[in-house]
């Protein structure tokens, strides 16, 4: 079952970042029907490393757009994409001991998704669509 749904209100605007974002809304879609599934070890895990693939591979190319054009709030979002990366070191490293997802985690990173999206990527996309990203 999914657990979170893409809709306009996601978009940015800037055509990598929407997605990319949207393929990071299917990967957790997965883990979380992976976790309740059959062969759930295995496809626990999979999903998991595709998630922090994604994710990291997300993060970088976020994060190469706002130094590049000098996005003043760079700091404190690279921050928040940090602590989201340990968080899934965490999952992961639950998984890799055999314990499965800690409790909460999809709920978590669909929580952190939304609220990322909304708060901290929207407060960038002016600012980069203003120097010409799209
Ligand atoms: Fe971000």
């Amino acid at each position: 079952m999914s657990i979170v749904h893409w809709n306009t209100d996601f978009e940015t605007g800037i055509g990598f970042v929407d997605a990319q974002h949207r393929d990071l809304f299917e990967v957790v879609n997965r883990l979380s029907e992976a976790a309740a599934g059959p062969e759930r070890a295995t496809q626990t895990a999979r999903a998991l490393g595709d998630l922090m693939d994604q994710t990291v591979a997300h993060f970088r190319a976020e994060e190469a757009c706002m130094q590049a054009h000098g996005f003043p709030g760079f700091a404190a979002h690279a921050g928040e994409h940090t602590r989201l990366v340990r968080e899934l070191q965490r999952f992961q490293a639950a998984v890799e001991a055999g314990q499965g997802l800690p409790p909460g985690s999809t709920a978590f990173l669909v929580e952190w998704l939304k609220h990322h999206i909304h708060q901290s990527d929207m407060a960038y996309a002016p600012f980069l669509k203003a120097h010409g990203v799209q």
